[in-house]
């Protein structure tokens, strides 16, 4: 034992390193990747959207979103081999609410805002040496405040059918430039060389 301990010494760190259990580290790769599969969701899901908004107003847009939203994220997460979802604080789908870590990225998020700073994503890594990485998500158009604004900004008819779709609905009220939650991506370990 004394041995080991003055060999570390002497050695210095290397040795001592070596011993302690691995600290799990991100992959090196996860931002992007999180970033692409984030954006290619989003980019599917807007145009459905506008397509179903084109054709009849976002009355016909909701069950457009309750039924495709789900599906499209899965099947990103499918064809690029990674976890996917939208989760929020106030959660339009009770089945997107943000809890423990998610709720804690988020609250992190709105300090960020509030003191004016620039949002940086969240990437951790976990001993199973999965990646998650937590991006935010902002109300960035107008067109999100047509399901999502206050009352004068979403249509009666919107929000009766809004009501019928989720009871429980608790994502109205938003204003531009407000954070409506998080895209939460997980990442398998690094594919070995
Ligand atoms: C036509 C109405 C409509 C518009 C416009 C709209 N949304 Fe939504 N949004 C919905 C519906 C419906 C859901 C629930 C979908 C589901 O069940 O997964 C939802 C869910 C979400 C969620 C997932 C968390 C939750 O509350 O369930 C986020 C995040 C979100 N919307 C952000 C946005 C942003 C940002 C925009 C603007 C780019 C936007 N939405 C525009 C109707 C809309």
């Amino acid at each position: 034992m004394k041995h080991t301990l003055t060999a570390c010494l002497l050695l210095a760190l290397p040795a001592c390193e070596k011993a302690a259990p691995a600290k799990p580290s991100p992959r090196a790769d996860a931002l992007p990747l999180a970033k692409e599969a984030a954006q290619e969701t989003f980019a599917l899901l807007s145009a459905e959207l506008a397509a179903a908004i084109e054709q009849g107003g976002p009355v016909a847009a909701i069950p457009v979103c309750a039924e495709r939203a789900g599906e499209i994220t899965r099947e990103v997460a499918t064809r690029k081999k990674l976890g996917i979802v939208r989760l929020s604080d106030r959660p339009r789908n009770p089945a997107q609410e943000a809890t423990g870590e998610d709720l804690a990225a988020i609250g992190d998020f709105r300090t960020e805002i509030l003191a004016g700073r620039e949002l940086r994503p969240s990437v951790k890594a976990a001993a199973d040496q999965t990646t998650t990485v937590r991006l935010p998500i902002v109300i960035n158009q107008p067109l999100c405040l047509q399901c999502h604004g206050n009352d004068n900004e979403v249509a009666a008819a919107t929000r009766e059918a809004i009501a019928r779709s989720y009871p429980n609905d608790r994502a109205r009220g938003y204003s531009l430039n407000d954070l409506r939650g998080i895209w939460k991506i997980t990442l398998p370990a690094a594919p070995q060389p």
